[in-house]
């Protein structure tokens, strides 16, 4: 699924973030200055949305992020701070926006944190996904159920549209993923990795590790040699002519691509072969973003192991499409749960000042519905907010 303003999944949540904020009181765009902690795309989609509510946007993000997400922050209007590291360095991205906050003038919209990150993708996302379900068995792909949502977490906003599948469909499957070279959840692992936008090295607050069914981990030079075969010409050769892959598929998928977006389709690829899933199974991925982000790291990517001919072209579509392993996966068992849900506890509760009763609250699956059901109170309060705008305006 791909079809977002900016090309980019996170600028609905961006925008769903601010106006919250806005209609109840906690933003003033005449008075604060915002700050977007990122690892891009989402500091991408606030500056896209905060500059154009009229609010000065500040975008936190890592030094190592790929140049083309700087260029476009800047070009929108919003003012880049960088921070040590790459990905996964999101703990330097939160002690710099503590350092922000002492300006009583700003006030910092933390996706890894606030609920109208998981409410936009609960609602937003979930929703869309059950249309263009139903929208598919029409043209006969499918029966109209979802089998299995597949989606690498960064804030893990994305993920909660699992929470209202799993509602429409009670044996649906949440499956969660993380880069092999930073497996957080999967075994309290570290490192530094190149899927950008994933993998930030923390369980998220805004993740309902408790609907999880799944974590498995997708390798980082497998996404970006993936992305390398699905945008370069010798990529599109291979696929039409020695797999048979339709023209105009191969022509689409070299559009609507990103590294984490290829991370997606081969977690869903490892998703199917692991549950035994068939023809009639539909499983939703997403397209996070695209190949205009990641021109640079192609390029270097072409440095370091020469240029992709028609015979690499041919084995990566073996090795990383087809070839996909049953390594890596954890199942959501009640103790592998537990044990996701008890590392929020390093984050949240020693660095980031939640109380051990509010990390407790996550545990039942009510605090998520309470959350869930701000949807409708919100949509109101919006439509009044407008109605009044319109009065006096
Ligand atoms: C390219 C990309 N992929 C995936 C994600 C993960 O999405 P989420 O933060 O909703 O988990 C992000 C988040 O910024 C991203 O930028």
């Amino acid at each position: 699924m791909s079809a977002s303003p900016r090309g980019s999944h996170k600028v609905g949540a961006a925008y769903s973030v601010l106006l919250e904020k806005e209609l109840y009181g906690e933003v003033d765009p005449t008075v604060h200055k915002l700050v977007w902690p990122s690892t891009g795309n989402y500091g991408i989609g606030g500056a896209w949305v905060g500059c154009r509510m009229g609010c000065t946007s500040i975008v936190v993000l890592p030094e190592l992020m790929s140049r083309e997400r700087f260029e476009q922050i800047e070009s929108y209007g919003g003012i880049v701070i960088k921070t040590p590291g790459s990905e996964s360095n999101v703990k330097e991205i939160y002690d710099k926006t503590w350092e922000l906050r002492k300006d009583p003038d700003v006030r910092v919209l933390n996706q890894f944190e606030v609920m109208g990150n998981y409410r936009f993708h609960y609602y937003v996302t979930g929703n869309t996904i059950i249309e263009l379900a139903a929208q598919l068995a029409e043209q006969g792909i499918g029966t109209g159920k979802v089998t299995a949502y597949v989606s690498a977490m960064g804030s893990a906003g994305t993920i909660a549209a699992g929470d209202r599948l799993k509602q429409q469909w009670a044996d649906h499957l949440i499956v969660g993923l993380e880069p092999i070279q930073c497996p957080t959840l999967f075994n309290n692992g570290y490192g530094a990795h190149d899927i950008q936008g994933i993998g930030d090295k923390h369980a998220t607050w805004i993740h309902n590790v408790w609907n999880m069914d799944a974590i498995m981990c997708i390798d980082d030079i497998e996404s970006k040699k993936g992305l390398q075969l699905l945008t370069e010409e010798a990529g599109w050769r291979a696929m039409i002519d020695d797999f048979g892959v339709p023209e105009a598929d191969v022509q689409q998928m070299a559009r609507i691509f990103g590294i984490s977006g290829v991370c997606n389709l081969l977690g869903a690829i490892k998703t199917a072969k692991y549950y035994g899933l068939g023809r009639d199974d539909l499983i939703v991925t997403i397209c996070t973003d695209a190949i205009d982000r990641y021109r640079s790291v192609m390029a270097d990517l072409t440095a370091t192991y020469g240029a992709m001919d028609a015979r690499e072209a041919a084995a990566r579509v073996e090795w990383i499409i087809q070839g996909q392993k049953l390594d890596w996966i954890n199942e959501g068992t009640r103790a592998n749960r537990t044990q996701w849900h008890n590392l929020k506890y390093y984050t949240w509760v020693e660095q980031q000042g939640k109380s051990i009763e509010e990390l407790d609250a996550q545990k039942s699956q009510d605090w998520w519905r309470q959350h869930q059901e701000m949807v409708s109170k919100i949509d109101a309060k919006l439509l009044e907010y407008r109605a009044a705008q319109a009065v006096s305006g």
